[in-house]
């Protein structure tokens, strides 16, 4: 959830806190477990809230820890968790600690909680390295001193206004812990780690040989990068994914162990080789990190076959859930990744089908339940530091960002009875909630397959579907190893098409021989899933054994089992079970 565009209660144009919960009711209708928000804590906002200036507090424009307060009972009321999002790699330069660090001198206490640094050259007007912030420009900014001279410089990794902290600074933990447990003690039930794998610096005084390709390969939303460029440019990020990061984690994961209930942690990290994710989710360490390969999937059945066989093959080998993403806050939404329009809702339909059957866990941006896309922002609307920092090169985020379009036929569609924040288009009438109550919208398949999911596949919360009372400390019924697993990352190249060796029974899914673009698998004996990732139609049989397969969901109306065989228009996903688990 990005609260910001979600529902506004007071007028301001802004999604808050009191929206969220006056729509509560239409999250758990959705049928999800448990809902996670993007930043709402005191903030100037100059990155959506990413940018913190007291990461204790809430910023009035999303309203008052009375309100947070609220909203975890009310999620909690309704049998749904919440995660908030925590954003340790920096603090906004509004932070009290930053306004301390430029009032005192180099080498003082003040600035070794951030990474201020002498520049090069004559007078110390180059900054320390070349890195490049990843929203463009440099990543170091100069300082005036107290005397009014050019002074040192701070690493920025991201916008000016969000200074790195020093990790290697024993307050910098302390004070996370402290947030942790302020925001554990009122109760939610774990946290998003922003930027997860940034924590730890290293060579920071070294040239890096392509800062702007390496800044431009970080980010989610550049898609003109070939994969080959991208990969070897992500091979080694100098302030990305060191093995320092990792200790940070076991002592946030007998934080969260020291808490009733199963408070969980869900990593930001997305690091290269993928093999290398695998160690954030170490029995020790976190409980998920997301899996970045869908949301930069285009609809291509070699490669999201491949990612699958990948990314169960390796969460296995430390025992942790797989994730799966098609949208977020960052990227571009799905239905415009897959080219907009009809045919990209059409493929995003069957890509988010195909997704729904895999085993582990779902994240679902909000907005992507409806198929909406990315809307045009006129420039002078645009809010991404992105889109400043390149000077319009890059447009940014704001696309995917809009707020959530309610209820046809009101002004702005009910998001607010102010000036929405950023534009909302008129032809998202037909997206609204209120036009997608027939069972052949988006939105209904989204509710289908996240309710059979849970059926088909057993996948659990600690409250069942009819359950809507509060149950604040579920069991933890499995076992917990405290050995940390094999380090090494495991080869990255698939051995075998269907990822069985070591993969746990719940984890397992085997793939069914098909013609080249069409993807199929089976999940234990009664369910069968088949993706026409072709711009044809086509026929494809079942065998003898598989005859008491029937239909059960369909991405589009004319997918369907037809005589002894399944019917597969262009771009559709169909799920077929055994008839004793068809309703
Ligand atoms: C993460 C957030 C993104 C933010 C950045 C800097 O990637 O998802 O929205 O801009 O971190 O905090």
């Amino acid at each position: 959830m990005y609260p910001r565009s979600f529902k506004d209660s007071n007028g301001d144009g802004e999604g808050d806190l009191a929206g969220v919960i006056s729509q509560l009711d239409y999250v758990k209708a959705l049928g999800v477990d448990a809902i996670w928000l993007s930043p709402f804590y005191t903030s100037p906002n100059n990155d959506g809230g990413y940018d913190v200036a007291n990461p204790r507090d809430v910023d009035p424009r999303f309203g008052s820890i009375s309100d947070a307060e609220a909203l975890i009972e009310a999620t909690h009321a309704r049998g749904l968790r919440i995660i908030v999002d925590i954003v340790p790699n920096h603090f906004s330069t509004e932070h009290q600690w930053f306004k301390e660090a430029i009032n005192s001198l180099p080498g003082s206490k003040a600035r070794n909680r951030f990474h201020f640094y002498d520049g090069r050259g004559a007078n110390g007007e180059i900054p320390p390295n070349n890195w490049c912030s990843i929203f463009g420009g440099s990543a170091w900014t100069r300082i005036k001193e107290l005397d009014g001279t050019a002074g040192q410089w701070y690493l920025h990794l991201f916008d000016s206004t969000q200074a790195d902290l020093n990790w290697e600074n024993n307050e910098v933990r302390l004070d996370f812990e402290k947030t942790l447990r302020f925001w554990l003690d009122k109760g939610v039930d774990g946290f998003r780690i922003d930027v997860a794998h940034g924590l730890v610096k290293e060579e920071i005084l070294t040239d890096h040989r392509d800062p702007e390709g390496l800044t431009r390969a970080l980010r989610l939303d550049v898609s003109d990068m070939s994969r080959v460029d991208r990969e070897s440019l992500l091979s080694d990020v100098p302030f990305f994914d060191r093995e320092g990061v990792h200790e940070i984690y076991r002592h946030w994961r007998k934080i969260f162990d020291s808490y009733p209930g199963q408070r969980m942690s869900v990593a930001e990290a997305w690091v290269h080789p993928s093999s290398r994710a695998t160690r954030y989710v170490r029995s020790d360490e976190l409980h998920q990190i997301f899996n970045f390969d869908f949301l930069i999937a285009e609809w291509d059945a070699d490669f999201l076959k491949t990612a699958i066989n990948k990314t169960l093959r390796e969460v296995s080998a430390v025992d942790a859930p797989a994730t799966w993403v098609l949208c977020n806050h960052d990227s571009p939404r799905l239905v415009t990744r897959l080219g907009g329009g009809e045919q990209g809702r059409r493929k995003a339909r069957a890509m988010a089908l195909l997704t729904h059957a895999l085993p582990g866990g779902i994240y679902i941006f909000q907005g992507e339940e409806l198929g909406l896309e990315d809307a045009a922002i006129p420039d002078e609307r645009r809010q991404d530091p992105v889109f400043f920092r390149t000077h319009g090169a890059d447009k940014g985020r704001d696309g995917a960002r809009v707020p959530i379009p309610w209820s046809a036929g009101l002004p702005h569609f009910g998001f607010t009875s102010g000036e929405p924040w950023l534009p909302m288009p008129a032809a998202w009438e037909s997206l609204a909630v209120s036009s997608q109550d027939t069972s052949d919208s988006y939105l209904a398949l989204y509710r289908k397959s996240i309710a059979m999911r849970r059926d088909l596949f057993n996948t659990h919360s600690n409250t069942s579907k009819d359950d809507t009372s509060k149950d604040d400390t579920p069991k933890d019924d499995t076992p917990k190893d405290d050995t940390p697993k094999d380090d090494t990352p495991k080869d990255d190249t698939p051995k075998d098409d269907t990822p069985k060796d070591d993969v746990p029974k719940e984890l397992e899914i085997s793939w069914i021989e098909t013609p080249h673009g069409v993807l199929a698998f089976r999940r234990g004996d009664h369910f069968i899933l088949y993706s026409n990732v072709t711009d044809n139609e086509l026929d494809i049989a079942l065998s003898e054994a598989d005859s008491d397969f029937a239909q059960v969901l369909a991405s589009s109306p004319e997918a369907r089992v037809q005589g002894n065989a399944v019917h597969l228009p262009a771009h559709s996903t169909l799920w077929l079970s055994r008839t004793k688990f068809t309703s």
